[in-house]
């Protein structure tokens, strides 16, 4: 019987997680799959830190060879960055391995090019994980909503500005000390900067925009602002006038002065009313609304950012993709993406 062979790029907060579930539960998961998943080996930059979970055989520093090995089905990416993991996924599609990725910051930028050769090599390109961690978004609106005309995705989609500006709110907080803790809970990037000035959010943006306009926004057409300016005096006045700061990324159709359909994305802090229900999502919470022609409002929430979380939908995924390569079928094709001509407007 066949074994699905699983390289895993990156044993950080999220690969972490990912090696000790792909462990303890394997027996869930090979019945789930049909086969057997079976880790091949463990990319790290450090091969001298102490890790939970691996053995010390598994672990390389060596990602390149790993993920062009034969025993290699799939390939799950969680170093971070671009250069390299664009390179990294873009080999290891090109050598027939399924990809699932968390990258947000690579995809903002890149899907198209990654997905075009996948679709080239007939394998499967996933990234769930992307947006709004544990929060399943990213399929439904390639799948369920794929018959429906999305108009508005708008929300909370980065857990650490959340984490900070709740711990501000509820508590006056410190914003530095808070922002330290979103680090050591695992919620922010390895450079913060991402996502206390937008562009973790940003990226985030372009990733749901151009899924659900079936289009192509990167993360520049994106109009960003950051948190970092936001204080416990501005947290007072919100509070004064009933409503909650909240980092919000905004995608919406919609006509320019010519009357063209356009897509417009954006990311700043913003005056929630207390009675909006994203107002009452906090800490590392996430929630998305997406607002389609048929299906009226919907609305997803959970937990939006962290190891074991972000872990969560990347199995998710990876099961999707095993499920592939035993029994065959495909993941979502490359016009997904960008069947639409409907070109980013920025800000309006
Ligand atoms: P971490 O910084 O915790 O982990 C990164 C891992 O990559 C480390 O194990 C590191 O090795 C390894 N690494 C770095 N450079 C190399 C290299 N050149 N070769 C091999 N391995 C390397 O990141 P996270 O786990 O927090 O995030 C991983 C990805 O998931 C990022 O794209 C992030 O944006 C995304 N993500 C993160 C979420 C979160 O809540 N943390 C949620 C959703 C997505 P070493 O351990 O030796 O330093
Ligand atoms: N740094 C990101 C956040 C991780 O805080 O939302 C989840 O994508």
């Amino acid at each position: 019987r066949r074994t699905i062979g699983v390289a895993v790029l990156g044993m950080g907060n999220v690969g972490a997680e990912v090696v000790r579930i792909l462990q303890q539960s394997a027996s869930d998961l090979e019945a789930r799959v049909g086969a057997p998943l079976e880790i091949r080996g463990v990319a790290v930059r450090d091969l001298g830190k102490a890790r939970s979970w691996c053995s010390p055989s598994l672990l390389t520093d060596d990602a390149a060879s790993l993920v062009t090995r034969d025993d290699v089905d799939v390939v799950v990416e969680l170093i971070g960055g671009i250069d390299l993991p664009r390179t990294l996924i873009g080999t290891a599609l090109e050598h027939g391995k399924s990809v699932v990725t968390a990258n947000k910051a690579l995809l903002a930028d890149y899907t198209g090019e990654l997905a075009t050769i996948a679709a080239r090599a007939h394998v499967d390109l996933y990234f769930e994980a992307a947006v709004a961690g544990a929060i399943p978004v990213i399929r439904p609106l390639m799948q369920s909503l794929a018959g429906d005309t999305v108009q508005r995705v708008a929300g909370i989609v980065n857990g650490t500005t959340n984490f900070i500006l709740s711990a501000m709110a509820e508590n006056g907080d410190d914003y530095a000390s808070t922002l330290a803790e979103a680090g050591r809970l695992g919620y922010a990037e390895a450079d913060p900067t991402a996502d206390v000035e937008g562009y973790d959010a940003a990226a985030k943006a372009a990733i749901l925009a151009s899924i659900a306009f079936h289009s192509r926004v990167t993360a520049g057409d994106v109009y960003r602002e950051g948190i970092s300016t936001i204080t416990t005096d501005d947290h007072e006045s919100a509070a004064t006038l009933d409503c909650t700061i909240k980092l919000l990324s905004i995608c919406e159709r919609i006509d320019d002065s010519m009357g063209r359909q356009r897509v417009s994305a954006r990311v700043y802090p913003a005056l929630v009313p207390n009675s909006h229900p994203l107002a009452s999502v906090n800490g590392a919470f996430n929630a998305v609304v997406v607002e389609a022609e048929n299906a009226g409002r919907l609305m997803f929430y959970g937990q939006g950012a962290g190891g074991s979380p972000t872990a969560s939908a990347v199995l998710g995924d990876l099961v999707m993709a095993a499920r592939n390569k035993v029994h065959g079928g495909r993941g979502p094709l490359e016009s997904t993406y960008a069947s639409l001509p409907i070109a980013p407007i920025g800000d309006v």
